[in-house]
C-alpha cells in the first residue's frame, strides 16, 4: 500500500485519482444547487446540505444534554446547514452506549426541548435558516455497556468482547422495545423534533436484527421476520398518533458475510437486493426521506469513514480512502436509483475535503443522492454549509484531515470533538486520553 497523504492541490488532481483508479465520480464546479430547498414530509429542508449524526460523548450523567452539546448543535446551526441530524439518542437506560451518551426520558425531556429550541434560534439569527430536526433513537447493543445482542457471530463476538454463551434478546424483551422507541418517539415530538430516526446501522442492536439470518423466532430468518420490529415500530408510532416525521438511517451493507450481514453477500460484498426493496416499502409506509450509511466501524472503520491516518488502535486502510469514499457514494446511488422519490442522504463526503463540495453538487445533479452529509467534516468545520452556500466553496484551511483522534476519544469515552479545528475544546481531552494510555501500556 503506497504511503497515504492527501495531496490534491485541485479538481484536477482529484479527476486524475480517479481515472488511475477507474473510477466515476460526478462533479459540478457550480455548487448553488446544493442551496436549493426539497421537501421531506411535514417541511422542507432549506438546503441540501445535512450534518450527519456524530456522538459528543458530552452529555449529563441522568442524559440531558451538557454545556458542550449546546455548544456543538448551535454552532451546526449557525452554520447554515438545512439538516441538523442529531447524534445517537438512547431510548432507555440498558439502551445507553455509555454513561455519558444522551437519553431522551420523562426527566430530561424538558432539556432536550431546550436544545431545540436554542438550535433553532443560532440557525435563524443567524442566516434566517430553520433547521430541519432528526434525533437518532438508538439501542447501543453489543457495542453498548450491556453488550446485549440480537445474534451470536464467532468472530464478531470475539472482537467485540461478547461471552459467546451470553444469552441473546429474547423476542418478547423486543416486543417491549418496540415500545420504548414509541415512547421516546413522543417525548421526542414534545421536545419539538421534526423527525425521529429509529436507527438501524453500524450493527447496533436493530441495525444486528437486519442481518439476523440465523436468529430463531419472529425476528430472525426470514426478511419479513428480520425487519418487523422496524415496521411495527413505524406502524405503533403512526396508531398512537404521534405527529412527527418517520426517517432512519440505514446501512447499505455491513461488510460482514452472509448468513449474518445485512445487504452482503457470501463475502462481504455488497448486495443491495433486500436493502432495496426495504427502502421501497419503506416509501410506500410513507417515509420520504432515509439517511445511508455503511459497514461497521467497529470492525472495519476504514470502508465507514475513509481515512489517512489511522486512530492510535487503528490500522492503515488496506485501500485508497477515495476507493472507499467512491463505494459509500454509488452504494447510495444504487438505493436513491431504485427509489427515485425517496430523498436519500449520503454519506462518506469528509475526506474529499474542500472538494466535497462539488462533488456534493455533482451527485445531486446526477441524482447520486438528494442530500449530502458531512460527518467529522462538521466537527471540525461546523460553517461549511454558509462557505458554500454563500462562497460557492469551501475552504482549504478549515477542512476535516481525517486524522481518526475524534474516533480514538470517542472510542475511548471522551469529550468528543475536533483536536486539530477546535483544539482549544477538545486538546485537553486528547491530552489526557494519550497520557491515561501512555501510562497504561507503561
Ligand atoms: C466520533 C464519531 C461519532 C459518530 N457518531 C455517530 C452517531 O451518533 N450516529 C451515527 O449514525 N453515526 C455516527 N458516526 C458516523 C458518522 O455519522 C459518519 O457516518 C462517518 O463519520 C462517515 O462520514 P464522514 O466521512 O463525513 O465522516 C460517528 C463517527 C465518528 C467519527
Amino acid at each position: 500500500m503506497e504511503k497515504l497523504k492527501f495531496d490534491y492541490k485541485s479538481l484536477d488532481d482529484l479527476k486524475a485519482d480517479l481515472q488511475r483508479f477507474d473510477l466515476d465520480l460526478p462533479i459540478e464546479e457550480d455548487v448553488s444547487i446544493l442551496g436549493e430547498p426539497i421537501n421531506v414530509g411535514k417541511r422542507d429542508l432549506p438546503n441540501r446540505i445535512a450534518i450527519q449524526p456524530m456522538e459528543g460523548c458530552d452529555a449529563l450523567p441522568d442524559g440531558s444534554p451538557g454545556e458542550l452539546t449546546f455548544r456543538r448543535y448551535e454552532r451546526f446551526a449557525r452554520g447554515g446547514a438545512g439538516l441538523i441530524w442529531f447524534e445517537a439518542v438512547a431510548v432507555s437506560e440498558l439502551a445507553r452506549g455509555i454513561d455519558t451518551q444522551l437519553w431522551i426520558n420523562e426527566n430530561t425531556v424538558d432539556n432536550f426541548a431546550k436544545l431545540v429550541e436554542a438550535t433553532r434560534k443560532a440557525g435563524i439569527e443567524n442566516n434566517g435558516v430553520d433547521p430541519y430536526l432528526v434525533i437518532q433513537l438508538t439501542f447501543a447493543g453489543r457495542y453498548g455497556k450491556h453488550k446485549i445482542i440480537a445474534v451470536h457471530e464467532e468472530e464478531i463476538d470475539r472482537r467485540s468482547k461478547v461471552d459467546p454463551n451470553k444469552p441473546v434478546i429474547t423476542d418478547e424483551e423486543l416486543q417491549a422495545l418496540e415500545d420504548d422507541f414509541v415512547a421516546a418517539a413522543r417525548l421526542a415530538k414534545q421536545a419539538g423534533f421534526d423527525a425521529v430516526d429509529i436507527k438501524h446501522c453500524h450493527r447496533y442492536l436493530l441495525s444486528e436484527l437486519l442481518g439476523a439470518h440465523n436468529r430463531p423466532g419472529m425476528y430472525g430468518g426470514s426478511y419479513e421476520n428480520r425487519t418487523r420490529f422496524l415496521k411495527n415500530v413505524i406502524n405503533k408510532i403512526k396508531a398512537a398518533n404521534i405527529d412527527i416525521d418517520i426517517t432512519m438511517r440505514l446501512n447499505s451493507w455491513d461488510g460482514i458475510k452472509y448468513p449474518y450481514g445485512w445487504g452482503c453477500d457470501e463475502n462481504g460484498n455488497p448486495d443491495l437486493t433486500e436493502p432495496k426493496r426495504l427502502v421501497k416499502e419503506l416509501y410506500d409506509m410513507g417515509m420520504k426521506m432515509i439517511n445511508i450509511s455503511g459497514s461497521t466501524p467497529y470492525l472495519d472503520p476504514h470502508m465507514s469513514r475513509p481515512y489517512d491516518q489511522p486512530s492510535r488502535f487503528g490500522y492503515t486502510p488496506p485501500e485508497h480512502p477515495l476507493i472507499g469514499v467512491h463505494r459509500l457514494l454509488s452504494l447510495v446511488k444504487e438505493i436513491q436509483q431504485a427509489v427515485p422519490d425517496m430523498v436519500v442522504v449520503g454519506t462518506g463526503y469528509s475526506w474529499l475535503r474542500q472538494f466535497a463540495a462539488q462533488v456534493g453538487a455533482g451527485i445531486v445533479k446526477e441524482n447520486w443522492a438528494k442530500v449530502i452529509g458531512f460527518g467529522r467534516a462538521a466537527f471540525a468545520y461546523p460553517d461549511l454549509a454558509n462557505d458554500i452556500i454563500k462562497q460557492g466553496q469551501m475552504q482549504r484551511n478549515k477542512v476535516c484531515i481525517t486524522c481518526s483522534k475524534c474516533s480514538d476519544l470517542k472510542g475511548n469515552a471522551r469529550l468528543t470533538g475536533c483536536v486539530v479545528r477546535d483544539n482549544k475544546v477538545y486538546v485537553p481531552p486528547y491530552l489526557e486520553l494519550m497520557k491515561d494510555l501512555d501510562q497504561q501500556e507503561a
